[in-house]
């Protein structure tokens, strides 16, 4: 199926973003049910049907290139986001085959891999979106333009972080970082899973860190995995880092009754984890999927459980995400597409069609009041 790429987009200052209607259906909505709390949400990471964001093993959408072009233009000012540990060396190159890959056979019409030599050693990669052929020795870094993490990254869309397995714990030896929710790959880097895990309240007191990283260590090589998890985030922003806060904290207090809903969007994270086969590394994937309020709405079942969600979410977790500056706003705005009515449980949009784009004033009359 053919993408209609959007190179001209922007997740920064003039910000210049939004879903087609294909891509408001595929959104990944992240809430079964009419209530949110962590859990340990993980599943086999198996290719799922045509037309979901689980179809490929790294998902490209339409905002592939645009998105490329925003890691490029964060790591032109800050080349920390992307950090990786000398002895991660074998794990940057499973990640570059892995990736390469993964693209070339879920998106044959957009990338390709060919492998020559002797011992096949000598390979050649076209990625025809960013425009770029690449010939280069497999395992000699002195042959890509700079290291192989950096390399096959700037070319996914997504964060990825390098994990070594050692003394049954795992630690984050490597990365890169650039669309991230408020943390930082500098100052993680080198802690390992419960230090990371550390600011996270509620969790670690229902044992969830503790059962998730001992599902991992048992990660096996072949049979990825995956997790959703959500935030919110004002004006569609990829890089809301600790280190650019300055530039987009105060943003948080923008937010009103006739801006909320083109402005505030809701961030969630596909999360993967893969076992890497030659340095026994685990890689974890985190693809940022942003929707606004409005075009969220356009699906009646996510319009109403987002108010549901928000209405009943603990106030630790709306403190730890951030939101209590603008949660009663959107929640008060959201109240118009909640009729009372049950939900079906599960997250599919059960619609073909969407409901029409909102109004200027950014209201549906049906069930005005909150
Ligand atoms: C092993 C790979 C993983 C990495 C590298 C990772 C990394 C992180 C980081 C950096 C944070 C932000 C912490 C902060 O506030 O500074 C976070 C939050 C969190 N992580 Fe993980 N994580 C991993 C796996 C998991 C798994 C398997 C679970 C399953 C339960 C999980 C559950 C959570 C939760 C619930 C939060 C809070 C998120 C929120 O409320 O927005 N993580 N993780």
């Amino acid at each position: 199926m053919s993408i209609a790429f959007k190179p001209d987009e922007s997740f920064r200052d003039v910000y210049q973003y939004r879903n087609s209607e294909a891509a408001i259906l595929r959104f990944p909505f992240p809430f079964p049910e009419d209530r949110y709390m962590y859990s340990v949400n993980i599943e086999p990471h198996t290719s799922g049907e045509p037309g979901t964001v689980f179809r490929a093993a790294f998902d490209i959408d339409e905002h592939y290139v645009a998105e490329c072009r925003d890691r490029a233009l964060t790591l032109e000012t800050d080349p920390l986001r992307c950090q990786v540990l000398d002895h991660m060396d074998t794990a940057q190159w499973d990640t570059l085959e892995l990736v390469m890959e993964s693209m070339a056979r879920d998106y044959p019409e957009y990338f390709q891999l060919e492998r020559d030599g002797a011992e096949g050693t000598q390979w050649t990669w076209t990625n025809r979106p960013l425009g770029l052929t690449q010939s280069f020795v497999f395992g000699d870094a002195d042959t890509l333009p700079c290291a192989p993490l950096e390399y096959i990254t700037r070319q996914a869309q997504g964060d990825f972080v390098l994990l070594d397995h050692r003394d049954d714990n795992l630690f984050m030896d490597g990365g890169m970082v650039t669309t991230q929710a408020d943390w930082s790959l500098d100052f993680d880097l080198g802690m390992s899973f419960m230090e990371w895990h550390g600011p996270v309240p509620l969790a670690h007191q229902a044992g969830i860190f503790e059962r998730a990283l001992k599902f991992l260590l048992r990660l096996q090589s072949g049979a990825p995995v995956r997790r959703l998890n959500w935030t919110m985030t004002v004006n569609p922003r990829l890089d809301t880092s600790p280190e650019h806060y300055p530039e987009w904290g105060p943003d948080r207090a923008s937010i009103t009754p006739e801006n909320v809903g083109g402005k505030l969007h809701l961030r969630v994270e596909l999360q993967t984890l893969f076992r890497l086969p030659r340095s026994n590394a685990i890689l974890f994937c985190v693809r940022c999927y942003l929707i606004s309020l409005d075009e969220l709405a356009r699906v009646p079942k996510w319009g109403k459980r987002l108010h549901r969600v928000l209405t009943t979410l603990p106030q630790e977790l709306a403190e730890y995400k951030g939101l209590v500056r603008y949660r009663d706003t959107a929640r008060q705005w959201l109240a118009q597409f909640d009729d009372g009515a049950p939900t079906t449980p599960g997250t599919l949009a059960e619609v073909e069609r969407l409901s029409p784009p909102l109004d200027e004033s950014h209201t549906r009359p049906s069930f005005a009041g909150s």
